[in-house]
């Protein structure tokens, strides 16, 4: 039985949360830009009663989908009296419906065991009768749910390179269990006859063919993993340790290349799930099978925000001028920034707190104006933040049935002087279900503000009187926009502060096609002043003049190009400026970015950097191309970096659209940091890609990338990060980074006099000195012969010798090539497992790589043979002799073929869509010159005449 109820709240808690087996407050987003339509209500509510069955299966029982709400945007009409409105102020966890350009069901996340940030939908896969091309929706749903919640990752290939792998003699498909079965061939569906010649598993003397790949049966007695392919219809459960004591068809694989092994250093899902708060310390109990597990729907409409500013006027606020920066960007806040239809109420606090203005719906200019005559301009007094809060919570509950989601939006830079009505008043807060978003003023600020947010599922934000971060873009991002509206709301194009005193200021900024709704282009000064702003576009010239301390100058629709500000003041004082559009299209171009953690104690040197993320997504595909600094701040500029989303630790993925960047100690010191982040995409050089690594699908996805034909400009604000224990006098602490892409490009078997040699040629990304900074010492190469010693216990392993030849690591970045020869005399039927660690001058050792198998014999010498300059077109390759029995009827063309192998294996590294294809046809251009030249058929041509179609 399915039970809809209208709730009569504010809101509901942003997490998740679980009790007694059961998830509650499932937040289900469906995006304004869907249009309305019940059945889709009806078939999430379907969907979501199979999944919770399927979850409670797949986790032996132990948990279901309890209570789910359906938040529904303003643009539906929800019928009869059950019109309740709530405001929302989600941050993560959630699932969110829409019909972006990209259609993979997918989640964005982060690391593992770490919660992600959205599970994402598409109506169309969810209005689907019967199975998707992803498999049924329960599975899909369970498999997202696994990234969503627990941090766990794929357990199927990612690229061309991770596909097979080698173990005892052969080539094995990467898959959880070990045992799925299925077809190996060209394409998704394994289904060229041709190619069960090139895809021979059983030959594991040369590598294997880059377009083979291996397709599950889609009906097969084995069990799957739901982290593998969940569109198999067998699959029932996640893999567990692979031990004795866990059954035979549960057995994690350990040795495959993927996503699990590599992000979680080889622990199968259930090891990853019973160390999360859901399962861990006896949570979550095995439950009957007859557990109802049906989930109770609730249907939510959001609405706009009620919020109250709790802001302090103690004397500390005269300082630095706060108290006038606090008043300028609460001016522009007000005027330009606070949507129509939202709530607001003003409280001032210093040793105690007044209501400056009660909770006021803003419906107009003229209560807009209001509400500016009561921010504070000057203070004096101590500093009770506490007797804010409780006001605020009081003026709440005199104006709202429930206070269940309102918000406060608390601004101090004192120490609270009452440490336990501070302590009450938060309190007061989380039992009613008040957000608290704070805002830090300066150093000084308490770093209880930090606690005090996110213990009641609000932001935190740092206003720091230095820097080339304004006040006003600190205020707005506090004032977050509605859920259901994420591709419709006013997107920040440029935002600065510029500190030296000029009396005139000057700027570019450029509007994509897409965007140029109501965009809002406004200067804050210091001074009142006369401001004459003249604006020049490619087919538009405006003049504006104003007296006072701003100037917003508001266009309708601005059409796409490069435009250049210039305003000329009466005087010399200090500039801010914020440029800010609204979508005229769907699927605008979005930039989010947030940190691995708000608070890092270098105390603890155990713990992994900070870790900075910065997600550029259209309609939900990865935007690749774009340029990202970030610019860290304390009391100076400290440093930039630029985040990059090319594999290379700290990224996990490349061309995910996630860019990442470690803040390494020469970016850090202790207390509050601040980063402003600029996005740049150059016209044509950045591309949506149609395609990502989500649910795995039975088609193969042909939609090309999308050229981003125009340049574009974001700015993005993360929550700052609280440093402590940090000495800039510390040693070299930092090791390498980890590498996160070895593989095989080539081998080349001989027979010799002695036996059977081997020549794998490996190669890599080189990482830095200092993560991926810099060049590295040298490298820690070893093996082992059975994959738990190389993944638990690397030190223990066989080192390597590299005898007198030298390896010294290359820049970061750059390819290694190695090539590593094994000798035996007996079959090559053995498996020996390959890891790499970089070291610095320090000694510090970086992270064990990914893991890399490789078939040997019984009694195998491993030889290390220097380094190489392979290529794809290496002589070498096509004129070895052939000797093996395997290799002895192998025809021209055959050969040809591995020569394609490397190549595809090469590119497969590179990326998926556009710069791909340009690869792509430049490899092939100059193959088949080369080809050509030697007088047989170019393998490229080969390869795509037969088998690309
Ligand atoms: C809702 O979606 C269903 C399934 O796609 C479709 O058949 C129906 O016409 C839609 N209804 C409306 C009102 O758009
Ligand atoms: C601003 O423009 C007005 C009218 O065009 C002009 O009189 C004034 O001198 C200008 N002020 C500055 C500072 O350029
Ligand atoms: C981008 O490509 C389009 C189509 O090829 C072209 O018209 C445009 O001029 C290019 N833009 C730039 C800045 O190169
Ligand atoms: C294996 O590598 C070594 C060193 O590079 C080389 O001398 C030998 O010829 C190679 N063997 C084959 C079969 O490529
Ligand atoms: C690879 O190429 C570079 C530049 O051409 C050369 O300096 C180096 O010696 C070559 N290395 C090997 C192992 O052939």
């Amino acid at each position: 039985m399915i039970l809809v109820i209208f709730l009569t709240v504010c809101s509901f808690t942003s997490a998740i949360v679980l009790k007694d087996n059961g998830y509650e407050d499932v937040n289900i987003v469906i995006q304004d830009s869907v249009e309305p339509n019940w059945t889709l209500i009806e078939r999430i509510k379907k969907v979501f009663t199979d999944a919770s069955r399927r979850l409670f299966e797949a986790t032996e029982n132990r948990v279901y989908y309890r209570r789910i709400n359906i938040i529904l945007p303003k643009t539906w009409t929800v019928k009869g009296e059950n019109n309740f409105k709530v405001q929302s102020l989600l941050v993560k966890g959630y699932v969110t419906v829409e019909e972006g350009i990209l259609k993979q069901p997918h989640v964005r996340q982060q690391g593992c065991g770490e919660e992600g940030q959205y599970m994402y939908l598409t109506p169309s896969f969810l209005l689907k009768n019967g199975s998707t091309i992803y498999g049924k929706h329960e599975s899909v749903i369970v498999h997202e749910w696994g990234h969503l919640r627990w941090g766990l990752f794929d357990e199927y290939a990612q690229q061309d390179h991770t596909r097979f792998y080698q173990h005892d003699g052969k080539w094995e498909p990467t898959r959880c269990t070990a045992k799925v079965e299925g077809r190996v061939g060209f394409g998704f569906r394994c289904g060229d006859s041709q190619s069960l010649k090139y895809c021979d598993v059983n030959n594991a003397s040369r590598s294997m063919f880059g377009k083979c790949r291996f397709c599950p049966s889609i009906s097969q007695s084995a069990n799957t993993s739901i982290m593998s392919f969940q569109l198999v219809q067998s699959i029932a459960m996640f893999c567990d340790k692979d031990e004795p004591a866990t059954p035979e068809w549960q057995r994690h694989n350990r040795r495959a290349p993927t996503m699990q092994n590599k992000m979680c250093k080889g622990k199968s899902a259930w090891e990853v799930m019973r160390e999360h708060e859901d399962f861990s310390n006896g949570a979550s109990p095995v439950l009957t099978e007859d557990t109802d597990t049906s989930p109770e729907f609730v249907i939510i409409q959001e609405a706009e925000a009620k919020r109250v500013l709790v802001l302090d006027i103690s004397s500390s606020m005269n300082g630095e001028s706060r108290i006038e920066h606090l008043h300028d960007a609460g001016v522009y806040v007000l005027q330009e920034v606070l949507r129509n239809g939202s709530w607001l109420g003003i409280v001032w606090f210093s040793r105690s707190a007044t209501q400056k203005n009660e909770i006021v719906q803003i419906t107009d200019d003229s209560v807009r104006e209001k509400l500016i005559q009561k921010l504070p301009s000057n203070g004096r007094g101590g500093t009770c933040i506490g007797c804010g809060i409780s006001l605020a919570i009081q003026m709440l509950e005199a104006t709202f049935t429930s206070m269940k989601g309102c918000e406060i939006i608390l601004m101090s830079d004192g120490k609270d002087g009452n440490a336990n009505q501070l302590t009450t008043a938060t309190q007061k807060a989380i039992s009613n279900g008040v957000v608290i978003t704070a805002v830090s003023i300066s150093q000084a600020a308490d770093p209880r503000m930090i606690n005090i947010a996110s213990d009641t599922g609000g932001k935190h934000f740092t206003y720091l009187d230095r820097g080339r971060i304004s006040f006003a873009a600190v205020f707005s991002e506090a004032v977050s926009g509605l859920v259901t509206e994420t591709d419709n709301q006013a997107l920040t194009i440029l935002s600065e502060s510029l500190r030296v005193p000029s009396d005139r200021l000057h700027f570019t900024f450029q509007i994509e096609t897409g965007l140029g709704e109501s965009t809002s282009i406004s200067v804050l000064t210091s001074l009142n002043v006369i401001l004459n702003m003249t604006f020049v576009g490619t087919e538009s010239y405006f003049e504006y003049s104003n007296v006072g301390k701003s100037l917003t100058w508001t266009v309708e629709h601005l059409k796409p190009g490069e435009y250049i500000v210039t305003v000329i003041s009466s005087n010399h004082h200090t500039w801010d400026y914020i440029v800010k559009s609204l979508p005229s299209e769907p699927h605008p171009i979005l930039v989010t970015s947030r940190l691995s953690t708000t608070k890092f104690d270098f105390s603890l040197q155990s713990a992994d950097l900070p870790v900075l993320y910065v997600d550029v997504t259209k309609g939900k595909a990865p935007v690749v191309g774009a340029i990202i600094e970030a610019h860290v701040e304390a009391s100076s500029n400290l440093c930039t970096l630029s985040p990059k989303d090319n594999g290379q630790d700290p990224d996990s993925l490349e061309s995910d659209g996630i860019y990442s960047v470690y803040l390494l100690p020469k970016c850090l010191t202790n207390g509050r940091l601040n980063i402003r982040v600029t996005v740049n995409g150059q016209a044509n050089n950045t591309y949506a890609i149609k395609f990502i690594n989500g649910a795995l699908s039975e088609d193969e996805n042909e939609a090309g990338p999308e050229v981003i034909s125009e340049g574009f400009q974001r700015f993005s604000l993360p929550e700052p990060i609280f440093v402590e224990s940090f000495s800039s006098s510390t040693s070299d602490i930092v090791a390498p980074g980890q590498i996160t892409d070895v593989n095989i490009l080539n081998i080349v078997t001989v027979m010799t006099s002695k036996g059977e040699r081997r020549n794998f040629t490996i190669s890599w990304t080189a990482t830095g000195n200092d993560m991926n900074i810099g060049q590295a010492s040298s490298y820690e190469i070893r093996y082992a012969d059975d994959i738990d010693t190389i993944v638990d216990n690397f030190s223990s392993a066989k080192t390597l010798d590299i005898g007198n030849v030298s390896l010294t690591p290359k820049q970061s970045g750059m390819t290694e090539t190695i090539v590593i020869s094994v000798n035996a005399e007996e079959t090559y039927v053995d498996t020996a497992y390959l890891g790499i660690a970089a070291v610095d001058e320090a000694g510090n050792q970086g992270k064990v790589s990914n893991i890399v198998s490789v078939v040997v014999a019984k009694g195998f010498r491993m030889s290390f043979e220097g380094e190489t300059n392979y290529t794809e077109t290496e002589d070498e390759i096509i004129t070895a002799p052939v000797t093996t029995t395997s290799r002895s009827n192998v025809d021209d063309n055959h050969i040809g073929l591995i020569v394609g192998v490397s190549a595809g294996v090469v590119i497969g590294m590179v990326v998926i869509g556009l710069i791909l294809f340009l690869v792509l046809r430049k490899r092939r251009e100059q193959s088949s010159k080369e080809a050509s030249g030697m007088g047989q058929t170019s393998p490229h041509e080969h390869v795509n005449v037969s088998f690309v179609a």
